[in-house]
Order: structure tokens, then sequence, then C-alpha cells
């Protein structure tokens, strides 16, 4: 009995030092569990999202954006994205994944008001839930970027997120796994990774991630009578900005950085400040300082805290905000501005009862399944 404690200790005080002296560059030994068959991703949109003509209808999206031409969605290309999203060895020093900042149970958001990149440091701006991105025509806050091929490799360069200075580095590390060159034979039909099919892999996995199974997907019908008179407050408050299918505005038509052609009714400036200290797409954009993106309100029960840099903790502080606590920006959206002075903003005058609606409908928005969905889940946890 002693030597086997004797033993089992020296063991781990060997593992420990193996682990203390794997370089940056190295892979550990971690692989991923994945089921003998092959998942089914989803490819197209569910019927009652392209034929309902509601008011929570299609609102532009297309299985298009799905499939766009030279990336269709496949399962095994959507299995190698699912694996890369979550591999630590995506980071320089074996520490962060992509599903560090994106978790599954908050709908792909982070639960802090800013995250924690490989080497300790937070990021800038919150962390968005990246639920329905397939149907975004730009990324990020102020939607600086218009691919999702080019925007999924950023956060492996960002020197606070990820921190690998060279992609070909990256490369050689995760040739030197077990399981990475079969899973890029099974997705591209050869073995050789490289950092084209690499993001080619994590944008059909992020495209396939669809949450459309919430209790609004059942029809008005299935709402209770607090629900519905919620809905009534949102339609009336909130629906000029947060709209369709997916609760967010249209498309952005692209890079908003370089592109004259910006739709730039995709983002808005809610007062959240007199003046902001992050311009968001102020920086590229005259007179537009505090736009940010309309983001989806799908699964918004789970994606707190709130807002950019994730200032608001609760949504019902989200919902005081636009009740009574908007700024008189200059550049203030006009749908806040009250319609009779035109220049401050509005005062939604919501009683104690019409917030509990207003949240109560807002928690229809909520998707279990896809929170719980084993085809986005973290094939690493054992
Ligand atoms: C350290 C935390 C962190 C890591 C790691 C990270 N992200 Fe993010 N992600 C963020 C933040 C913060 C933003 C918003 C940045 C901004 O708007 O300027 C973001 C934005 C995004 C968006 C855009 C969402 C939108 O609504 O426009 C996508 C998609 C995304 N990340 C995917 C990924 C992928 C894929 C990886 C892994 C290769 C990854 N992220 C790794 C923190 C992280
Ligand atoms: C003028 C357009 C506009 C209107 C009207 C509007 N929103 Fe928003 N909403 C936005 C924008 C833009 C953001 C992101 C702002 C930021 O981070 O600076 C946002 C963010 C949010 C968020 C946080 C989302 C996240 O992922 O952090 C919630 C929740 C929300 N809005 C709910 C509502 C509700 C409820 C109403 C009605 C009472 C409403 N919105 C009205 C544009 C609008």
């Amino acid at each position: 009995m002693k030597k086997l404690i004797i033993l089992s200790l020296l063991a781990t005080v060997i593992l420990i030092s193996c682990q203390k002296e794997l370089s940056p560059d190295q892979a550990n030994g971690v692989e991923p569990i994945l089921p003998s068959n092959l998942l089914s991703y989803p490819k197209s949109l569910p019927k009652h999202i392209t034929t309902s003509t509601g008011s929570w209808s299609g609102g532009g999206l297309d299985t298009l954006s799905l499939n766009p031409p030279g990336n269709k969605i496949t399962d095994a290309g959507a299995t190698l994205g699912r694996v890369l999203f979550y591999d630590k060895k995506l980071s320089y020093n074996n520490t962060v994944a992509c599903g560090s900042c994106h978790l599954q149970s908050n709908a792909f958001a982070d639960v802090k008001p800013l995250s924690r990149g490989f080497d300790g440091n937070v990021t800038t701006r919150n962390s968005p839930s990246i639920v329905n991105a397939a149907f975004q025509t730009s990324y990020f806050w102020d939607g600086r970027i218009a691919k999702l091929e080019d925007m999924v490799l950023l956060p492996l360069n960002n020197h606070i997120e990820m921190g690998i200075e060279k992609i070909e580095n990256l490369e050689k590390k995760l040739e030197s796994t077990s399981y990475y060159s079969k899973l890029f034979n099974d997705a591209f039909g050869t073995p050789e990774i490289t950092k084209e099919k690499l993001s080619k892999a994590l944008s059909q996995f992020i495209r396939s991630m669809q949450s459309f199974d919430a209790k609004i997907d059942q029809g008005q019908t299935a709402l209770n009578s607090s629900e519905k008179k919620g809905e009534f407050i949102f339609n009336r408050n909130c629906f000029s900005c947060h709209q369709g299918a997916n609760f967010r505005a249209g498309s952005e038509n692209g890079n908003t950085k370089n592109s004259t052609s910006v739709n730039v009714n995709a983002f808005a400036n809610i007062g959240l400040e007199l003046s902001y200290k992050d311009k968001g797409l102020g920086e590229f954009i005259d007179k537009r300082e505090g736009y940010f993106r309309i983001p989806s309100l799908r699964n918004i029960e789970h994606t707190g805290p709130y807002m950019h840099d994730g200032r608001f903790k609760t949504l019902e502080e989200v919902i005081e905000h636009y009740n009574s606590g908007i700024q008189a920006h200059p550049f203030l959206s006009r749908q806040l501005l009250d319609w009779n002075t035109g220049t401050q903003p509005i005062k939604m005058d919501l009683t104690a009862e019409n917030k509990e609606d207003l949240l109560n409908f807002l928690k229809t928005l909520t998707d279990q399944h896809f929170m719980n969905d084993e085809r986005y889940s973290d094939p690493f946890v054992r």
C-alpha cells in the first residue's frame, strides 16, 4: 500500500514537471473525444424562419448565408471547426481557446464584463454571443470586418486574446498532435494543415450554430399573458432596432472600416454616455461616436453582462437604462429621442409591472436546446 502511494506520488511529480517543460510551441497530450459517427450539423434554416409571416418572420435570413460559395457547411468540416474552437493549443501557451471567452452555457458570450486572454490581460470589449452569426454581414461590435473567414483568424494573432505570433508555427504545432491530420483530411480531402483550411473549418462551425428553438419560435400563441403584454411593450419601444427573426437590425453592408456603403441603421447610439471613451463606429465614420452594432437578443437571458463594455450585470439594469437612464448624447439614435422635443432622450415611463412583463418576454428568446446541444459542446471535456 505504502509503495503504491509513493509510486503514485512519484508519477504525479513526474507529470507535473513534464507539464512545466512544455514549450509554448509544443502541443500537450489532451485529445478530443468525438463520437464514432459524425454528428449532423444544420445546413439550412428551420421552416418557421423561412416561411412565417408574423412580426418575427425572416428578416433577411436566408440559407445562402449559411453556405457561401467556396465554403459550404459539411459535417466533417464543422466537426473539425468544433475541435479547433475548443482547443487551447490554438493559443501561444496552451491556456486559452475560443471557447474560453465564448461559453456554450452562455450562448457563446462570456460571463465576465471583459475576458481574460492567454497572458492574463483582459480584452478591451465584452465578448459577444456568437449565435446566428452566419446572418451578419460584418463582425465585431463596430463591424470592422466583413468576412467571417477573415474574422476567425484574428483572435489567434491578437496580442491579448491568443498571442500566436506566426501562424506557420501554429500549423506546425497542430501537425504534431495525434488527431489533426485525420480531421483535416476528413474535412478537406488532404491532411495538410493550413490557415485557409483552419479558417474555413472554424467558419463552418460558427455558421452551423443556429438558435431558433426558443419559446418565441412556437409562435405568439405559446406566450402567456405577461409575456404577451411584454411583447406589446417590446414592439413599441425596442422593435425599431431589435427586429426580425434574429431580433437585431438588418444587413450592415460589410466592413465598416473601409466601406462607404455601410448601413448605419444596423448600428445605434443608445445614450450610455454623454461622451464615449470607446467611440465604436465613430473611429471610422464621422458623427457616429457611440454607435455599436445592434446585437441579436436571442438567448439574452444568458449572455450577460451586457453592452459592448459589459457595464450592466442584469437585464433589469438594461431595462432601467432604456426606461430612465438614456443620456442626451449629441448623436443619440433618433428612435430614442423624445417625439415632442426631438432633442431630449425618450422617457418610457414603464411601471414595475411593465418592466416585469418586458423581462418575461425577453426570456421567451431563450433556447435551452442550443445551449445543451452536443454538436456545439466542448469535445475536450472528460
Ligand atoms: C480572450 C477572449 C477571446 C477569445 C480567446 C476569442 N474571442 Fe472572439 N471575441 C472576443 C471579444 C472581446 C470580441 C469582441 C471584440 C470587438 O468587438 O472588438 C469577440 C468577437 C468575436 C466574434 C464576432 C461576434 C460578433 O457579434 O460580431 C466572433 C465570430 C468570434 N469572436 C469568434 C472567435 C473565435 C472563432 C475564436 C477562436 C479562434 C475567438 N473568438 C476567440 C473575445 C475572445
Ligand atoms: C436605437 C436602437 C435601439 C433601441 C430602440 C433599443 N436597442 Fe437595445 N441595443 C441597441 C444597441 C446599439 C445595443 C448595443 C449598445 C452598446 O453596447 O453600446 C443594444 C443592446 C441591448 C442589449 C444588450 C445586448 C448584449 O448582448 O449585450 C439588450 C438586452 C437590449 N439592447 C434590449 C433592448 C430593449 C429591451 C429595448 C427596448 C426597451 C431596446 N433594446 C431598444 C439598440 C437599440
